[in-house]
């Protein structure tokens, strides 16, 4: 189990997404904390097919790599998610994974009964995005898709890290303080969680 996890959403390796989590990373290890990485599009997760398998028991029924992506997030106090904008929202591979996520919601509101608002977060999550336009709202569908699926896993949002103009693979590197960015909210980001 590790403290806190990182999960790469784009389906770019080497992106900007993937190169300033890099640094959130490093951020973090240096920091003292043991980071666990995860590249989605290493791992194969069906989109839901909305059969409510899960309405017995909050288990998902589709038997495939979300078991694993989900159990290695729920075993952290944080969580750090990088995803690019795609049209207005997350990826796909990020999209994937949430809506099988909904099986957590299931667990949640209908078989536990939770009512809305009255839980306390028992973790906190770093989101970081890039987009290549630069409109005021060019976030805002991220962060409300974002916020949801924190909700989902008793998760409070901590900080995001958003940062627009950037289009090609590389074009981060020519802004080297919004690695130095990532590096120091890496860190920060340590210390919040054990303050949980
Ligand atoms: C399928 C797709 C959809 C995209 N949609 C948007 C968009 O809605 N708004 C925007 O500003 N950029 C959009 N972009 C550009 C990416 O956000 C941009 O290239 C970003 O730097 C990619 O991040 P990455 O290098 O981490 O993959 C899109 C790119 C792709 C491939």
């Amino acid at each position: 189990m590790s403290e806190i996890i990182a999960v790469y959403g784009s389906p770019r390796k080497k992106g900007n997404t993937a190169a300033l989590l890099s640094r959130a990373v490093a951020g973090a290890r240096d920091a003292g904390a043991e980071v666990d990485e995860i590249i989605l599009r290493d791992y194969k997760i069906s989109p839901c097919l909305e059969i409510y398998g899960c309405k017995k028991d909050g288990e998902c029924a589709i038997k495939d790599d979300f078991q694993e992506v989900r159990d290695r997030i729920l075993a952290a106090k944080g969580l750090m998610i990088a995803s690019p904008v795609f049209f207005y929202t997350v990826s796909a591979h990020v999209k994937a994974f949430m809506d099988r996520c909904q099986s957590l919601w299931v667990k949640k509101y209908w078989i536990d009964k939770t009512a809305f608002g009255m839980w306390e977060p028992s973790r906190k999550g770093l989101v970081i995005s890039v987009g290549a336009t630069r409109g005021k709202k060019l976030f805002d569908g991220m962060l409300l898709t974002m916020k949801y699926f924190f909700d989902t896993l008793d998760m409070e949002l901590w900080d995001s890290l958003l940062f627009r103009q950037l289009d090609f693979a590389g074009d981060v590197e020519k802004h080297p303080e919004y690695l130095d960015q990532a590096y120091e909210r890496g860190q920060a980001f340590v210390r919040a969680v054990r303050k949980i």
